[in-house]
């Protein structure tokens, strides 16, 4: 799809945010940056980390048959051709412009000359996406391996490992958060496709005969996932892949897909690997990755149900679909009929900052004093920020464009009652509570 001046603007506006606020910066800005690689700053960690933690928790704690896994990046190279990444298998059709000499992935153009400057397009030629390394003080072929291209690999190979140290059945299921590495035609969109970038992966076993069920039902929760998060429902959507676009280790795929300003585009994959992986491991390691039912005696390779997402693109995707313009702003914190107020409605679980304290007036030691006091209480449990620059207006607003749900006004009465007030990012309610009961109240809100 072609970028629209509209669309164009609001990625600006979202880009722009996140790097005025602290969210994202480029990579090795100061000299001159380095393509497609991206810095998460102090609110982006914090977003990226919450993500990571929420999806963590919702795969293994509250899901009795998965556990976790935290493999290397770096893998014999044995693994990358066992699992068909060194062949044809992943490798994108690249071609280049005679005139410009720019490059493009051939399955992104829409028409057969350079969308940069029309010119005549060279035949496609296939290129590989592994990044190749050296290991060891040698730089020789002997000495090449290649940092993951998916974080999966790692699962397959700790299949054994995994299943007989905690004693463990088909079905089950290995999770694992990680860096992949993909040297990628034309990364683009900001964080869309970059070349470093983290997934946040799962691989389920299970029986041939139950594959299709599992299929379908972690089809259902993955799309669930972010509709708990915030997600509005016309801005996801499931998209079964056609069997010739396959990924060579794909008998079905189904891409949930966001609508990002610049279109529909995949944020994760449901993906059913077969036995694709446990069997060619099985064959070129030597090792029986195999699997034997104890009540029906059946040995079999288990089938693999995966989703995989991408941390860095779910937070963009939450990003866009949090950034909201309130043209002449909300009453009580505009100071001008004409600004625009940007709000970011964060669900509350993965906002950055969860609450922000305010002095009413920075010159009144003794209002100062009390509000550093709740700071220093609420920081303990939760991301808290303190703020005493500006107007109570501008300060609100300040926490508004990043999403913080709740803020804390300490006041002239807050000395005498020992109380604050708290108002809400969305309701913009306002409401009395005592300093004693305040750590309850804000836990209350931000797991209710
Ligand atoms: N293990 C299967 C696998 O890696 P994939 O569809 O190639 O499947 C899964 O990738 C997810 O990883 C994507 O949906 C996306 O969220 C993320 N991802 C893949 N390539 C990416 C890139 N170059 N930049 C950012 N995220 C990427």
């Amino acid at each position: 799809m072609k970028k629209t001046e509209k669309t164009s603007n609001l990625m600006d506006k979202i880009i722009s945010l996140t790097k005025r606020r602290g969210f994202i910066f480029q990579s090795s800005e100061i000299y001159g940056g380095f393509g497609s690689c991206y810095d998460f700053g102090p609110l982006g960690v914090e977003m990226k980390n919450n993500i990571k933690k929420i999806w963590w928790k919702e795969m293994t704690r509250l899901h009795e048959n998965i556990v976790g896994l935290d493999a290397s990046i770096l893998m014999s190279p044995k693994v990358w051709q066992a699992s068909g990444h060194l062949t044809a298998g992943f490798a994108d059709e690249l071609v280049e412009c005679k005139k410009c000499h720019h490059r493009f992935r051939k399955d992104l153009l829409d028409s057969e000359k350079c969308p940069d400057c029309g010119g005549e397009l060279t035949a496609p030629k296939k290129f590989n996406l592994m990044m190749k390394t050296f290991v060891g003080a040698l730089e020789d072929e002997a000495a090449v391996t290649y940092l993951r291209a998916e974080t999966c690999q790692g699962i397959y190979l700790n299949f054994n490992n995994v299943m007989q140290s905690l004693r463990l059945k088909v079905p089950f299921g290995i999770a694992q958060i990680g860096k992949a590495f993909r040297n990628e035609i034309t990364p683009k969109d900001f964080i869309y496709r970059t070349r470093e970038f983290e997934q946040m992966e799962m691989q389920w076993f299970c029986s041939p005969k139950e594959a299709d069920k599992f299929f379908d039902y972690w089809l259902e929760e993955r799309m669930n996932w972010y509709f708990k998060l915030g997600i509005k429902k016309e801005n996801l959507r499931a998209k079964e892949t056609p069997k010739k676009e396959l990924a060579h280790y794909a008998k079905r795929a189904v891409d949930i897909e966001y609508k990002f300003p610049f279109g529909w585009k995949e944020i994760e994959g449901v993906h059913h690997r077969g036995d694709w992986d446990l069997s060619n491991h099985s064959k070129n390691s030597g090792q029986d990755l195999s699997y034997c039912d104890e009540t029906t005696k059946e040995k079999y390779y288990p089938y693999v149900i995966e989703t995989s997402v991408g941390a860095d693109r779910s937070l963009f995707a939450f990003l866009c679909d949090a950034y909201k313009e309130i043209e002449g702003g909300r009453t009580e914190t505009t100071e001008s009929a004409k600004e625009i107020e940007v709000i970011l409605n964060l669900h509350k679980s993965i906002s950055p900052v969860k609450v922000a304290v305010f002095p009413l007036m920075k010159n009144k030691e003794d209002i100062s004093a009390k509000a550093k006091e709740i700071y220093q209480m609420l920081k303990v449990d939760f991301v808290c920020k303190y703020d005493e620059s500006g107007s109570i207006g501008k300060r609100y607003r300040r926490q508004d464009e990043v999403g913080t749900p709740l803020c804390v006004t300490v006041d002239f009465d807050s000395l005498e009652n020992n109380d604050v007030t708290v108002r809400d990012r969305d309701t913009m309610k306002q409401e009395r509570v005592k300093v004693k009961d305040l750590n309850q109240k804000v836990m209350e809100f931000l797991n209710g």
